[in-house]
Order: C-alpha cells, then structure tokens, then sequence
C-alpha cells in the first residue's frame, strides 16, 4: 500500500434493492485530509462503515491500514466512566499516561477525573477526539463530527482537528454537510451522488484559506451546484 492509506476499488453496496454505492473508486493517502458531501441518505456513513470495517462490500475491494478510528456527530461517552476511563477505553492500563497526553493535547488537562455528564458539549467531543487520538490512528474516519455544535465551538473544533492532523499525519475522511467547513480543512474535497463520485477534486489552496479568496468561492459554488443548491440569485421570486 506504501504511501495510500485507503483504497476502494469498484466498491458497490445495497440494501435490498436499493443501490446505494454503485461503483466506487477511492484512493487517500497517508497525511492527506478528504472532505466528503452528498446529500442525506447517499450512503456517506455507510461509505465510512466500510472504510471502518464495520459492513462489507457486495463487490469491489476496501483496503486500509489497520489502525482506524471513528468520530461520531454524538460523542458516544460512557457515562459510568470517568474522562481518562473513556479515552483510554479497552486499552491496557500502560495506556493511562498516553490517555493525559492526549487529553492535554485537545485541551482538557485536568479533566481526567471529570464525569461526562459535567462536560459541556464541545468538551465531551473534545474527549471523543482524544479516544481517536490515544489510539495513533492511520486513517481516521469522521462523521459529521462538529454537526451537534454551535457555530463558534464548531470553528474552534475544525482549528483543534487541523492542528491535530497536521501534527499526527493520519489519513482523514471527513463527512460533512457543510461545504464551508469541508473548504476549510480538506487537501481534496468530493460529493457523494447517486451512488458515485459527482466531484472529486484538490482544494490546491494555501492554508489558513481566507472565506473571500475568489478561487475559494468559485470551488464553492461549484460543490452548491453539485449539491443541487443553486445560488441565491437564481431562487428570486419570478415577477409574473
Ligand atoms: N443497515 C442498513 N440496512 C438497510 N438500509 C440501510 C442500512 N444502512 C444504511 N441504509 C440505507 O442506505 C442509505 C444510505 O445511508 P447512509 O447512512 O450511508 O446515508 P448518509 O449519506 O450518511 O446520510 P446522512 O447525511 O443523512 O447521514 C439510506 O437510504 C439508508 O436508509
Ligand atoms: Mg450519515
């Protein structure tokens, strides 16, 4: 696999008759951060559960590094559990000042002890991201992750997992409905339709990327489109 992280090839996936991956090529390499968009039920978190091993494909083949890890919208804490319980969940207790390395790294030091129900929402999923973290992970699989959260705490989660993944290098799969925020973070940004890749294309622009940046607008537009939102202008009431 050298440098690739994630290859799909001719994936196709049903459930029952309903096609919902009709071929599916996709490669991501190590370091590399992909955006996925497509509208709501065209099969992004069941391309994600192949990618995590969790469904197998009806065809084609899904090949990825070994260690991979999951973020959900919802942070999925058990609550029985102190924080430092839950990063380090099924790992060896060795694994306890790895846990405090990572929780220090999202923010939380001091947390250790804290129950999950004390946490605000931001913070719980901050948490979830340490549990990715402490376990070193190749290729890390987000779904929806910032969805829950409100827009000032979403901005400063997309800046944590930044930074993150520039340090760690994993490869990301980030699903998201928000074409901003895949803008944003992603080296290559795609959209689900149909069953296939309607865009799959490289951001190539220089990070931080500035929201007014032309060429930024332009690749915005172009995703809307793909996403069957059409600008503004064109929803103006018609006079007659
Ligand atoms: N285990 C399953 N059994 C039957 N149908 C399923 C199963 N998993 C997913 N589906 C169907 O497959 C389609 C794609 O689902 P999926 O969850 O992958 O969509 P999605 O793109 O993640 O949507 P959303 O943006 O709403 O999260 C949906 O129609 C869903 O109902
Ligand atoms: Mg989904």
């Amino acid at each position: 696999m050298s440098d690739v992280a994630v290859r799909l090839a001719g994936v196709r996936k049903s459930f029952g008759p309903k096609t919902v991956l009709a071929g599916i090529d996709l490669e991501v390499r190590r370091g590399e951060f992909f955006a996925l968009l497509g509208p709501s039920g065209t099969g992004k978190t069941t391309l994600l559960r192949l990618l995590a091993g969790l469904e197998v494909p009806d065809a084609g083949t899904v090949l990825a590094a070994p260690r991979r890890t999951t973020v959900y919208q919802e942070p999925r804490l058990v609550q029985a559990r102190r924080v430092l319980a839950n990063v380090t969940l099924g790992l060896p207790r060795s694994s306890r000042d790895a846990g405090r390395r990572a929780l220090a790294e999202v923010g939380l030091a001091g947390h250790e002890r804290a129950w999950p129900a004390t946490l605000s929402g931001g913070e719980a999923q901050r948490v979830a991201l340490a549990r990715a973290l402490v376990r070193d992970p190749q290729v890390l699989l987000l779904d929806e992750p910032f969805a829950a959260l409100d827009a000032l705490t979403r901005l400063q989660m997309q800046d944590l997992v930044a930074e993150l993944c520039a340090r760690h290098r994993p490869a990301v799969v980030l699903v998201t409905h928000d074409v901003d925020e895949a803008l944003r973070l992603a080296d290559r940004v795609a959209v689900l339709r149909g069953g296939t890749f309607a865009d799959d294309r490289e951001v190539g622009l220089p990070r931080p990327r500035d929201r007014d940046d032309p060429a930024l607008a332009d690749r915005r537009r172009a995703l809307l489109s793909h996403l069957g939102v059409e600008p503004a202008s064109a929803l103006t009431p018609d006079p007659h």
